[in-house]
């Protein structure tokens, strides 16, 4: 065990962040370079090779035989100038968004990660919107600066537009793409050049008047002067640099560079983690908050996956430590069950290893293997107080199945399958009310995709999937529920949970419903 200083020093060196970006903005890339200052990759191309892809529908079989390794990079840790630094990762496309969205919640802050030729597109704005919505600091990267990008004035006022955060650009692009010739450090008052003559002269200071010295080519080019002008108007109309409102995420530092070409990401990495927040602390559901010093550990599951390794069937249960000190082997109280349970087989994550963790503190993210006593949302905790974290965000889910097993003497798959994917929050299930046939539920068509070929796969289950379309999902009270309101234009299922709701064809038919029943209260979630 710590001592109450040991813990404090450790959980003041965490620092635990997902990067958020529209698919190719340049994710992958990025976090390979940091990985690379952390040691912890060798080579640029390490993450890469092994990275899910674009998700493309016929990349998924792919995808599924390189898992064992690409989904062992959804978190990542390393040290870095005295921190320790955990990643998540993010999956990038859309219809996988509720398990990013549940990431989201396990961080204590945000990389942005920005095409600059492109701009914010749908995804970033997405998760970019959960992230002010717990209102953790948000760092932007603005990437591909070694092509031709757009306007960076342009870009901040975009950033500040649709995204309603106010900017502070922490550098500024001397060019850009082939004409890229440095950055303007503001914050450490320098030039970080793109083509120094030799690397230990890359960084040059400036002068009181943010000059760059006589001796320097750069000073005669008319893009140095350039420079010069918009940092003037920077400096002039563009907002102060505030630590308070970097801490609640309303205003973003903004960095640019290229990822790819690693520039301007050290600077980059050094400068968030002087800003970047320690482990936060954590709200329950009945308003106590846990403070990451509190000596008793507790933490919650955000994720579940199973069949991470496909040589050994296992499945792990992804925690976020909230307060105190796990140790292996320590007994814990699972909330929702009451029962106790002891955390023996543990792991954490490197970039493309797993290891055996013993210890782990407040900002930590660990790895249980899990027979099925986990759920996603679940609170864990030592000690006597009763710790339930707030509930994590869930969608509706918009697209509805039919499933069914192909071959009816293998129901015993097909349930084994159903019951885990299902837990591991990949898809939803229902069950039609009177007929008791399976439904699922999902954001994204890919969902589907995805559950049917890992039934296959890992449960040895072949499904037949006839599609319902989008529907309209409607919870109502079971007290009010009455089995002659399901009708042609709607399908009456339960959720997991056992509670009624109705499948509504579209608008037209939950307005009818509600006009026909004016006394009964239809709920989005539950
Ligand atoms: P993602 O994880 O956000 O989806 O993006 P990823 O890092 O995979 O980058 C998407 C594409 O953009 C990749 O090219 C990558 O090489 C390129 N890229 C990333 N950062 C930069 C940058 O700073 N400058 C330039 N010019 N390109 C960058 P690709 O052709 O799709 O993949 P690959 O064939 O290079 O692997």
């Amino acid at each position: 065990m710590k001592t109450p200083e040991q813990l404090a020093q450790d959980v003041s060196k965490r620092r635990t962040f997902a990067i958020i970006s529209h698919p190719d903005a340049g994710k992958t890339t990025i976090t390979e370079q940091m990985l690379l200052f952390g040691g912890v990759v060798r080579e640029a191309g390490t993450v890469k090779a092994k990275k899910s892809g674009t998700f493309a529908k016929s990349d998924w079989m792919e995808i599924e035989k390189k898992r064992g390794i690409s989904v062992t990079s959804s978190v990542m840790q390393f040290d870095y100038q005295g921190k320790r630094i955990n990643i998540l990762d993010t999956p990038g496309h859309e219809d996988f968004s509720e398990d990013t969205y549940r990431t989201l919640m396990a961080v204590d802050s945000a990389v942005m990660v920005i095409d600059g030729a492109k701009g914010i597109e749908p995804q970033t704005k997405k998760l970019f919107k959960i992230c002010k919505m717990r209102g953790i600091p948000i760092f932007t990267f603005i990437n591909k600066f070694d092509r031709d990008a757009r306007e960076p004035l342009d870009l901040l006022a975009e950033l500040e537009d649709v995204l309603k955060i106010e900017t502070y650009p922490m550098n500024w692009p001397i060019g850009m793409g082939r004409g890229l010739q440095g950055l303007y450090d503001r914050f450490n008052h320098r030039v970080v050049l793109a083509h120094p003559t030799d690397a230990a002269h890359q960084y040059v200071p400036l002068d009181d008047e943010g000059q760059i010295p006589a001796d320097q080519p750069l000073r005669d080019d008319s893009i140095w002067q350039d420079t010069l002008d918009e940092i003037e108007l920077l400096e002039a109309a563009g907002n102060d640099f505030d630590e308070e409102k970097i801490k609640t995420g309303d205003m973003t530092s903004v960095f640019f560079g290229s990822a790819l070409t690693n520039f301007g990401v050290q600077t980059f990495l050094e400068t968030y983690l002087k800003y970047a927040p320690a482990p936060s602390e954590h709200e329950t559901l009945d308003d106590q908050t846990i403070k990451p010093l509190n000596p008793e550990f507790s933490g919650f599951v955000f994720k579940i996956q199973a069949n991470m390794n496909p040589n050994h069937r296992d499945r792990i249960a992804f925690v976020r430590i909230c307060s105190g000190e796990f140790d292996r082997g320590m007994d814990v109280t699972l909330q929702r069950t009451g029962k106790s349970i002891r955390l023996s087989n543990s792991t954490q994550f490197m970039a493309d290893t797993r290891e055996v963790v013993d210890t782990a503190v407040a900002g930590d993210i660990i790895g249980l293997y899990d027979t099925g006593n986990f759920q996603i949302g679940d609170s864990i905790y030592s000690g006597k107080q009763d710790i339930q974290f707030q509930k994590l965000p869930q969608f509706t889910p918009e697209l509805f199945v039919h499933v069914a097993a192909k071959n009816v003497m293998k129901q015993k798959s097909f349930h084994k399958g159903i019951d885990q994917l299902v837990q591991e929050g990949a898809v939803q299930l229902y069950q039609n009310y009177t007929t008791g046939d399976y439904i699922l539920g999902a954001v994204g068509q890919l969902q589907f995709e995805v559950f049917q070929f890992r039934m296959q796969n890992e449960y040895n289950s072949e499904v037949v999937m006839e599609p319902l379309g989008h529907k309209i999902a409607r919870w109502i009270d079971p007290e009010q529920l009455d089995e002659k309101m399901a009708s042609s234009r709607n399908i009456l299922v339960k959720d997991r949970q056992g509670q009624p709701l109705f499948l509504f064809e579209n608008r037209f038919a939950e307005n009818w419903f509600k006009g026909k029943y004016p006394e009964i209260r239809l709920t989005a979630k539950l």
